[in-house]
């Protein structure tokens, strides 16, 4: 090699602070744990990334696709990275600064990167992406907001109408919008965009209209328990009628539903993880209402606390049986033992099995803590069916067939 440490180049990751929505999605993803946050920043730590990539295709913004070529012993310090407002510019480099360093090249995604990083499928529709962004939101007006949860629920989770009048803003099923919270925050600067999954169909909560809606829920407390107010949820909970809502977006390429006929849906969720359901399964209701070729079949697994706490419940019980197989889990019903959708998956192994043969489409949304107990899930109904799950699991994964978003 021969160069000195002060000679030698690196391609230094960086997130850009004026984009950045601060959804976390790159913080999960990384499988190295190279990527921190403060409270007004994401940042990359030079020292720990090996420049992989897995955290570049979940970004919704493109924030995360940054990169400097610097003297590797003068990158930025997290600590700098903590106090831009902006990215620098790109620094002049001594001519002959020479090598980047071997290190450096990025390695060969691993089988876990690749599930988070699953393509769009094939049939899906292309969206639209990044039409208004936090320097140029567009306005929306509340035309809803009603409590989904029943009266005596522990959480407060919301059905709200956004319309956007006469503006475009046509978004697809698993797509998600920002919402920037009024005001400003501790330290005096504008509040971050927070993340909400659409859950209407791409024709609109009300068809024909340019509404939509999002399924949110009022945050009360933090992930220890503590007592903690969420800016936007909060915000948001307490919209009258006729308020306005700055918003972003649309955001996603990759959490769509295949267009063609045939195609199945296995979906599951908990929680609020239900908006993108509610989206795809509205969209194959109103094809069948209108006479149109469906075809596939939908298998819903939704988890919940209780009944009163699972949102849409009323709705979903509507549906027949015909068009969608759904399984509730409840984990703190009365009298009842805790289940989660795993273990519903695992009483319903047969039809799981039988559907993943299929040409079938896996989506999975809600807590992060239910990835690890659906995957094992998963892997022994197939062992129990015969089937070679690693196979089925990375051809679903290299076919755009297996999806999942949690946090
Ligand atoms: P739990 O009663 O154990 O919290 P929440 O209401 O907090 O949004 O959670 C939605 C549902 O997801 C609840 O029934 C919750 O059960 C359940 N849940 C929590 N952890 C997991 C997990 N690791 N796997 C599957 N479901 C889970």
């Amino acid at each position: 090699m021969g160069a000195s440490e002060a000679e030698v180049l690196i391609r230094q990751h960086l997130i850009d602070p004026e984009v950045c929505i601060r959804c976390n999605t790159c913080e999960d993803t990384c499988p190295i744990d190279a990527i921190t946050h403060d409270d007004r920043n994401y940042v990359v730590d030079p020292a720990i990334c090996n420049g992989c990539n897995a955290c570049v295709p979940p970004c919704p913004t493109g924030s995360i696709d940054h990169w400097r070529t610097v003297p590797k012993a003068t990158a930025y310090s997290v600590v700098e990275q903590f106090t831009w407002d902006e990215l620098p510019q790109q620094q002049e480099l001594a001519v002959g600064a020479v090598v980047l360093a071997d290190e450096e090249t990025p390695p060969q995604h691993n089988a876990a990167v690749s599930a988070s990083s699953v393509k769009a499928p094939g049939s899906a529709l292309r969206p639209s992406l990044h039409l208004y962004d936090i320097k140029k939101p567009i306005t929306a007006t509340v035309v809803g907001n009603y409590r989904l949860t029943e009266s005596d629920a522990e959480s407060d989770i919301r059905h709200i109408v956004l319309d956007f009048g006469q503006q475009a803003f046509p978004v697809l099923e698993g797509q998600s919008i920002g919402v920037i919270p009024p005001g400003t925050d501790a330290s005096g600067k504008p509040h971050y965009l927070r993340m909400y999954s659409v859950a209407s169909p791409r024709d609109g909560e009300r068809p024909g209209y340019n509404n939509l809606a999002l399924t949110v829920k009022r945050v009360v407390s933090d992930h220890d328990g503590q007592a903690v107010l969420g800016v936007a949820s909060n915000y948001l909970c307490d919209l009258p009628k006729g308020a306005t809502v700055q918003v972003t977006g649309p955001f996603g390429e990759n959490f769509l539903m295949p267009n063609h006929p045939g195609s199945n849906l296995l979906m599951i969720c908990t929680g609020t993880g239900a908006a993108p359901m509610r989206a795809m399964t509205e969209y194959r209701r109103r094809l069948l209402a209108q006479g149109k070729p469906v075809d596939g079949k939908l298998m819903l697994f939704f988890g919940a606390r209780k009944q009163g706490e699972l949102p849409y419940f009323g709705p979903l019980l509507k549906l027949p049986a015909s068009f969608i197989e759904t399984h509730f889990a409840f984990s703190r019903a009365d009298g009842e033992p805790k289940t989660y959708v795993q273990d519903k998956l695992r009483a319903a192994a047969p039809a799981v099995a039988e559907l993943l043969k299929g040409d079938t489409y896996l989506y999975v949304c809600g807590l992060k803590g239910m990835e690890t107990g659906v995957m094992e899930a998963l892997r022994d109904i197939c062992r129990a069916a015969d089937i070679d799950w690693t196979e089925l699991h990375a051809r679903m994964v290299s076919e755009a067939r297996f999806h999942v978003e949690t946090y």
